[in-house]
Protein backbone atom coordinates (compact mmCIF):
# COMPACT_ATOMS: atom_id res chain seq x y z
CA UNK A 1 0.00 0.00 0.00
CA UNK A 2 2.94 2.13 0.64
CA UNK A 3 4.73 1.64 -2.45
CA UNK A 4 0.80 2.29 -4.23
CA UNK A 5 0.53 5.77 -2.55
CA UNK A 6 3.76 6.81 -3.45
CA UNK A 7 3.96 5.85 -6.85
CA UNK A 8 0.36 7.63 -6.95
CA UNK A 9 1.65 10.67 -5.41
CA UNK A 10 4.76 10.78 -7.57
CA UNK A 11 2.24 10.50 -11.25
CA UNK A 12 -0.58 12.35 -9.86
CA UNK A 13 1.52 15.30 -8.58
CA UNK A 14 3.11 15.16 -12.23
CA UNK A 15 0.11 15.12 -13.91
CA UNK A 16 -0.96 18.19 -12.51
CA UNK A 17 1.71 20.46 -12.62
CA UNK A 18 1.40 19.50 -16.33
CA UNK A 19 -2.06 20.18 -17.01
CA UNK A 20 -2.42 22.44 -19.46
CA UNK A 21 -6.11 24.12 -18.77
CA UNK A 22 -8.45 24.36 -15.91
CA UNK A 23 -10.50 22.22 -17.46
CA UNK A 24 -7.84 19.26 -17.48
CA UNK A 25 -7.30 20.41 -14.21
CA UNK A 26 -10.64 19.23 -12.73
CA UNK A 27 -11.19 16.13 -14.66
CA UNK A 28 -7.54 14.70 -12.45
CA UNK A 29 -9.13 15.85 -9.24
CA UNK A 30 -12.07 13.87 -10.45
CA UNK A 31 -9.83 10.95 -10.93
CA UNK A 32 -7.59 11.10 -7.97
CA UNK A 33 -9.72 12.89 -5.43
CA UNK A 34 -13.61 12.20 -6.35
CA UNK A 35 -15.55 9.70 -4.95
CA UNK A 36 -14.03 6.91 -7.55
CA UNK A 37 -10.85 8.38 -7.78
CA UNK A 38 -7.61 6.35 -7.33
CA UNK A 39 -6.82 7.59 -4.08
CA UNK A 40 -10.25 7.23 -2.36
CA UNK A 41 -10.15 3.56 -3.83
CA UNK A 42 -6.34 3.21 -1.74
CA UNK A 43 -8.26 4.16 1.40
CA UNK A 44 -11.24 1.87 1.29
CA UNK A 45 -8.29 -1.07 1.22
CA UNK A 46 -7.13 0.71 4.85
CA UNK A 47 -9.97 -1.70 6.58
CA UNK A 48 -7.77 -4.68 5.57
CA UNK A 49 -4.23 -3.38 7.36
CA UNK A 50 -3.27 -4.40 10.44
CA UNK A 51 -4.16 -2.10 14.03
CA UNK A 52 -0.46 -0.93 13.94
CA UNK A 53 0.39 -0.54 9.98
CA UNK A 54 -2.86 1.86 9.94
CA UNK A 55 -1.94 5.17 11.35
CA UNK A 56 1.18 5.57 9.34
CA UNK A 57 -0.44 4.72 6.26
CA UNK A 58 -3.49 6.61 7.19
CA UNK A 59 -1.28 9.73 7.85
CA UNK A 60 1.09 9.10 4.90
CA UNK A 61 -2.24 8.94 2.57
CA UNK A 62 -3.50 11.91 3.95
CA UNK A 63 -0.01 14.14 3.53
CA UNK A 64 -0.51 12.25 0.12
CA UNK A 65 -4.24 13.97 -0.49
CA UNK A 66 -2.91 17.50 1.22
CA UNK A 67 -0.04 17.81 -0.88
CA UNK A 68 -2.29 16.47 -4.00
CA UNK A 69 -4.57 19.04 -3.09
CA UNK A 70 -2.21 21.47 -2.63
CA UNK A 71 -0.68 21.12 -6.12
CA UNK A 72 -3.89 21.62 -7.72
CA UNK A 73 -4.70 24.76 -5.90
CA UNK A 74 -1.36 26.27 -7.04
CA UNK A 75 -1.79 24.73 -10.54
CA UNK A 76 -4.59 26.56 -10.78
CA UNK A 77 -3.87 29.49 -9.89
CA UNK A 78 -1.21 29.24 -12.46
CA UNK A 79 -3.28 28.50 -15.25
CA UNK A 80 -5.73 31.60 -14.16
CA UNK A 81 -2.96 33.95 -13.94
CA UNK A 82 -1.68 32.57 -17.48
CA UNK A 83 -5.22 32.81 -18.74
CA UNK A 84 -5.60 36.31 -17.16
CA UNK A 85 -2.66 37.56 -19.15
CA UNK A 86 -3.72 36.25 -22.44
CA UNK A 87 -7.02 37.89 -22.31
CA UNK A 88 -5.51 41.15 -21.29
CA UNK A 89 -2.94 40.87 -23.93
CA UNK A 90 -5.32 39.74 -26.66
CA UNK A 91 -7.50 42.76 -25.50
CA UNK A 92 -5.06 45.36 -24.99
CA UNK A 93 -5.23 48.96 -26.93
CA UNK A 94 -2.84 50.45 -28.75
CA UNK A 95 -2.90 54.18 -28.16
CA UNK A 96 -0.53 54.75 -30.41
CA UNK A 97 -2.47 53.45 -33.72
CA UNK A 98 -3.82 55.93 -35.84
CA UNK A 99 -7.70 56.20 -35.56
CA UNK A 100 -10.39 55.91 -38.33
CA UNK A 101 -10.91 59.37 -39.39
CA UNK A 102 -14.53 60.60 -38.96
CA UNK A 103 -15.10 63.49 -41.72
CA UNK A 104 -16.85 66.01 -40.33
CA UNK A 105 -19.36 67.64 -42.31
CA UNK A 106 -20.33 71.19 -42.81
CA UNK A 107 -23.09 73.53 -43.32
CA UNK A 108 -24.98 74.05 -46.65
CA UNK A 109 -24.37 77.01 -48.57
CA UNK A 110 -28.43 77.79 -47.68
CA UNK A 111 -27.87 77.22 -44.04
CA UNK A 112 -24.89 79.24 -43.56
CA UNK A 113 -26.92 82.21 -44.99
CA UNK A 114 -29.68 81.31 -42.85
CA UNK A 115 -27.85 81.24 -39.70
CA UNK A 116 -26.26 84.59 -40.66
CA UNK A 117 -30.02 86.17 -40.99
CA UNK A 118 -30.85 84.52 -38.03
CA UNK A 119 -28.21 86.12 -35.96
CA UNK A 120 -28.87 89.56 -37.21
CA UNK A 121 -32.52 89.16 -36.71
CA UNK A 122 -32.30 87.34 -33.13
CA UNK A 123 -29.85 90.26 -32.41
CA UNK A 124 -32.46 93.20 -32.92
CA UNK A 125 -34.92 90.87 -30.85
CA UNK A 126 -36.66 88.96 -32.72
CA UNK A 127 -38.16 85.67 -32.74
CA UNK A 128 -37.16 82.58 -35.27
CA UNK A 129 -40.20 80.90 -36.93
CA UNK A 130 -40.96 77.97 -39.99
CA UNK A 131 -44.55 77.29 -40.68
CA UNK A 132 -46.04 75.16 -43.05
CA UNK A 133 -44.89 74.38 -46.50
CA UNK A 134 -48.16 73.21 -47.16
CA UNK A 135 -50.33 76.06 -46.60
CA UNK A 136 -54.31 77.01 -46.90
CA UNK A 137 -54.88 79.07 -49.72
CA UNK A 138 -56.75 81.21 -47.32
CA UNK A 139 -53.41 82.46 -45.52
CA UNK A 140 -51.39 82.28 -48.44
CA UNK A 141 -53.87 84.42 -50.29
CA UNK A 142 -57.02 85.43 -49.03
CA UNK A 143 -55.71 87.04 -45.58
CA UNK A 144 -52.56 88.92 -47.38
CA UNK A 145 -56.01 90.73 -49.27
CA UNK A 146 -55.05 89.02 -52.29
CA UNK A 147 -58.58 88.42 -54.17
CA UNK A 148 -60.07 85.85 -56.19
CA UNK A 149 -59.14 87.26 -59.61
CA UNK A 150 -54.95 87.53 -59.37
CA UNK A 151 -52.69 86.51 -61.35
CA UNK A 152 -50.54 84.80 -58.75
CA UNK A 153 -53.41 82.22 -57.98
CA UNK A 154 -53.25 81.13 -60.88
CA UNK A 155 -53.17 77.30 -61.26
CA UNK A 156 -50.38 77.95 -64.33
CA UNK A 157 -48.33 79.69 -61.15
CA UNK A 158 -49.10 77.92 -57.79
CA UNK A 159 -49.48 74.37 -56.92
CA UNK A 160 -52.53 73.72 -55.58
CA UNK A 161 -52.95 69.88 -54.05
CA UNK A 162 -56.59 69.92 -54.35
CA UNK A 163 -59.60 70.83 -56.98
CA UNK A 164 -60.78 73.17 -54.81
CA UNK A 165 -57.92 75.92 -54.77
CA UNK A 166 -57.95 75.24 -50.76
CA UNK A 167 -54.39 73.49 -50.22
CA UNK A 168 -51.38 74.41 -51.53
CA UNK A 169 -47.48 74.59 -51.24
CA UNK A 170 -47.05 78.32 -50.36
CA UNK A 171 -45.71 80.41 -52.78
CA UNK A 172 -43.58 82.52 -50.45
CA UNK A 173 -43.35 83.01 -46.08
CA UNK A 174 -45.84 86.18 -45.95
CA UNK A 175 -48.63 83.65 -45.11
CA UNK A 176 -46.83 82.84 -41.91
CA UNK A 177 -47.93 87.36 -41.65
CA UNK A 178 -51.66 86.13 -40.04
CA UNK A 179 -50.64 83.01 -38.46
CA UNK A 180 -48.13 85.25 -36.44
CA UNK A 181 -50.65 88.25 -36.14
CA UNK A 182 -53.41 85.85 -35.06
CA UNK A 183 -51.63 84.09 -32.51
CA UNK A 184 -49.08 85.85 -30.72
CA UNK A 185 -49.85 88.75 -28.41
CA UNK A 186 -47.98 92.58 -29.21
CA UNK A 187 -45.99 93.43 -29.78
CA UNK A 188 -44.76 91.11 -32.46
CA UNK A 189 -41.08 90.80 -34.18
CA UNK A 190 -41.02 87.97 -36.27
CA UNK A 191 -38.45 86.65 -38.30
CA UNK A 192 -39.38 83.31 -40.54
CA UNK A 193 -37.37 81.02 -42.51
CA UNK A 194 -38.17 78.14 -44.90
CA UNK A 195 -39.15 76.69 -48.41
CA UNK A 196 -41.68 78.37 -50.84
CA UNK A 197 -42.75 76.96 -54.40
CA UNK A 198 -44.06 78.35 -57.54
CA UNK A 199 -44.43 77.17 -60.80
CA UNK A 200 -40.97 78.38 -62.43
CA UNK A 201 -39.07 76.58 -65.30
CA UNK A 202 -35.42 75.72 -63.89
CA UNK A 203 -32.62 77.95 -64.78
CA UNK A 204 -29.54 79.46 -63.65
CA UNK A 205 -31.71 81.85 -61.28
CA UNK A 206 -35.30 79.97 -60.90
CA UNK A 207 -35.94 76.99 -59.20
CA UNK A 208 -39.94 76.00 -58.64
CA UNK A 209 -38.47 75.02 -55.03
CA UNK A 210 -36.73 78.32 -53.26
CA UNK A 211 -36.13 79.63 -49.66
CA UNK A 212 -37.41 83.27 -48.29
CA UNK A 213 -37.18 84.87 -45.32
CA UNK A 214 -39.90 87.34 -44.04
CA UNK A 215 -39.87 89.57 -41.43
CA UNK A 216 -42.53 91.29 -39.35
CA UNK A 217 -42.89 93.90 -36.75
CA UNK A 218 -45.96 95.13 -35.35
CA UNK A 219 -46.27 97.88 -32.74
CA UNK A 220 -47.53 101.18 -31.81
CA UNK A 221 -46.48 103.75 -33.91
CA UNK A 222 -44.32 101.64 -36.58
CA UNK A 223 -43.70 103.51 -39.75
CA UNK A 224 -41.88 103.34 -43.12
CA UNK A 225 -39.12 104.85 -40.86
CA UNK A 226 -38.94 101.74 -38.81
CA UNK A 227 -38.75 99.74 -42.17
CA UNK A 228 -35.56 101.63 -43.51
CA UNK A 229 -33.68 101.29 -40.48
CA UNK A 230 -33.97 97.70 -39.59
CA UNK A 231 -33.60 96.99 -43.37
CA UNK A 232 -30.29 99.23 -43.89
CA UNK A 233 -28.95 98.03 -40.60
CA UNK A 234 -29.65 94.54 -41.91
CA UNK A 235 -28.02 94.98 -45.09
CA UNK A 236 -24.74 96.44 -43.39
CA UNK A 237 -24.09 93.74 -41.39
CA UNK A 238 -24.67 91.29 -44.51
CA UNK A 239 -22.34 93.49 -46.48
CA UNK A 240 -20.06 95.64 -44.39
CA UNK A 241 -20.76 99.33 -43.27
CA UNK A 242 -20.89 101.84 -46.03
CA UNK A 243 -23.47 99.72 -47.66
CA UNK A 244 -25.49 101.70 -50.10
CA UNK A 245 -29.45 100.83 -50.45
CA UNK A 246 -32.24 102.54 -52.26
CA UNK A 247 -36.40 101.13 -51.87
CA UNK A 248 -37.92 101.71 -55.14
CA UNK A 249 -41.91 101.81 -55.12
CA UNK A 250 -43.65 98.78 -55.91
CA UNK A 251 -46.91 97.27 -55.14
CA UNK A 252 -47.92 93.95 -53.11
CA UNK A 253 -51.53 93.45 -52.00
CA UNK A 254 -50.47 93.02 -48.13
CA UNK A 255 -48.42 96.17 -47.65
CA UNK A 256 -49.48 100.19 -48.04
CA UNK A 257 -47.35 101.49 -49.35
CA UNK A 258 -44.83 99.01 -50.79
CA UNK A 259 -41.31 99.03 -52.03
CA UNK A 260 -38.50 96.90 -53.27
CA UNK A 261 -34.87 97.44 -51.47
CA UNK A 262 -31.67 97.19 -54.04
CA UNK A 263 -28.20 97.39 -52.88
CA UNK A 264 -25.51 99.02 -54.40
CA UNK A 265 -23.10 96.27 -56.13
CA UNK A 266 -20.52 95.27 -53.93
CA UNK A 267 -18.61 94.23 -56.45
CA UNK A 268 -18.90 97.25 -58.91
CA UNK A 269 -19.47 99.76 -56.21
CA UNK A 270 -22.62 100.52 -58.71
CA UNK A 271 -21.10 101.24 -62.28
CA UNK A 272 -22.55 98.00 -63.62
CA UNK A 273 -20.65 94.67 -63.70
CA UNK A 274 -21.74 91.43 -64.44
CA UNK A 275 -22.83 90.69 -60.78
CA UNK A 276 -25.38 93.30 -60.74
CA UNK A 277 -25.81 92.58 -65.04
CA UNK A 278 -24.66 95.87 -65.81
CA UNK A 279 -27.26 97.45 -63.47
CA UNK A 280 -24.86 98.92 -60.62
CA UNK A 281 -27.68 97.50 -58.16
CA UNK A 282 -28.80 94.10 -56.78
CA UNK A 283 -32.46 93.62 -56.12
CA UNK A 284 -32.96 92.17 -52.71
CA UNK A 285 -36.29 92.13 -51.13
CA UNK A 286 -39.89 93.49 -51.02
CA UNK A 287 -41.66 95.13 -48.43
CA UNK A 288 -43.83 97.90 -47.40
CA UNK A 289 -46.26 99.13 -44.11
CA UNK A 290 -48.45 96.54 -43.21
CA UNK A 291 -51.88 97.09 -45.35
CA UNK A 292 -54.75 98.23 -42.52
CA UNK A 293 -57.09 95.44 -43.83
CA UNK A 294 -54.30 92.80 -43.23
CA UNK A 295 -54.17 93.59 -39.79
CA UNK A 296 -57.80 93.95 -39.08
CA UNK A 297 -58.61 90.59 -40.54
CA UNK A 298 -56.00 89.30 -37.99
CA UNK A 299 -57.65 90.73 -34.99
CA UNK A 300 -55.66 93.69 -34.81
CA UNK A 301 -57.03 97.09 -34.49
CA UNK A 302 -55.15 99.58 -37.50
CA UNK A 303 -56.11 102.46 -35.35
CA UNK A 304 -53.90 101.33 -32.39
CA UNK A 305 -51.17 99.59 -34.34
CA UNK A 306 -48.85 99.46 -37.13
CA UNK A 307 -47.02 97.43 -38.80
CA UNK A 308 -43.76 96.73 -41.56
CA UNK A 309 -42.69 93.34 -43.26
CA UNK A 310 -40.61 92.31 -45.97
CA UNK A 311 -39.67 89.02 -47.50
CA UNK A 312 -36.42 88.23 -49.06
CA UNK A 313 -35.33 85.01 -51.59
CA UNK A 314 -32.51 83.69 -49.92
CA UNK A 315 -31.06 81.71 -53.28
CA UNK A 316 -30.15 84.65 -54.27
CA UNK A 317 -28.70 85.89 -51.40
CA UNK A 318 -26.28 82.56 -51.21
CA UNK A 319 -25.44 82.88 -55.02
CA UNK A 320 -24.03 86.84 -54.43
CA UNK A 321 -22.01 85.50 -50.80
CA UNK A 322 -20.59 82.34 -52.59
CA UNK A 323 -19.96 83.94 -55.84
CA UNK A 324 -22.29 80.72 -57.15
CA UNK A 325 -22.98 81.33 -60.98
CA UNK A 326 -25.56 78.93 -61.26
CA UNK A 327 -28.46 78.39 -58.32
CA UNK A 328 -29.11 74.54 -59.66
CA UNK A 329 -25.58 73.42 -58.52
CA UNK A 330 -26.86 74.07 -54.76
CA UNK A 331 -29.44 71.82 -54.91
CA UNK A 332 -27.85 69.13 -56.93
CA UNK A 333 -25.66 68.06 -53.62
CA UNK A 334 -22.35 66.79 -54.90
CA UNK A 335 -19.96 66.63 -52.51
CA UNK A 336 -17.18 68.35 -55.20
CA UNK A 337 -19.36 71.11 -54.93
CA UNK A 338 -20.83 71.68 -51.91
CA UNK A 339 -17.27 70.56 -50.04
CA UNK A 340 -15.98 74.23 -51.34
CA UNK A 341 -18.29 76.18 -48.96
N1 LIG B 1 -44.14 87.88 -50.28
C1 LIG B 1 -43.56 88.81 -51.21
C2 LIG B 1 -42.93 88.01 -52.36
O1 LIG B 1 -42.81 86.81 -52.27
C3 LIG B 1 -42.51 89.67 -50.56
C4 LIG B 1 -43.05 90.58 -49.50
C5 LIG B 1 -43.14 90.18 -48.19
C6 LIG B 1 -43.43 91.88 -49.81
C7 LIG B 1 -43.61 91.04 -47.21
C8 LIG B 1 -43.92 92.72 -48.86
C9 LIG B 1 -43.98 92.28 -47.54
O2 LIG B 1 -42.53 88.57 -53.36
Amino acid sequence: MKEQLEKLAGTSLEEVSSACDIAALDALRVKYLGKKGELTAILKQMGRLSAEERPAMGQLANSVRASLEAAIEERRTQLEEAELEKRLEAEALDVTLPGSRVRGGHKHPMDVVIDELKEIFIGMGFEVDDGPEVELSTYNFDRLNTDEGHPAREWTDSFYLDEQSRTMLRTHTSPMEPRIMETRSLPIRAAVFGRCYRKDEVDATHSPMFHQMEGLVVDEHITFADLKGMLNNMAVQLYGPGTVTRFRPHHFPFTEPSCEMDVQCHKCGGKGCPTCKGEGWIELLGAGVCNPHVLEMSGIDPQTHSGWAFGMGLERAAMRQFKIADLRLMFENDVRFLEQF
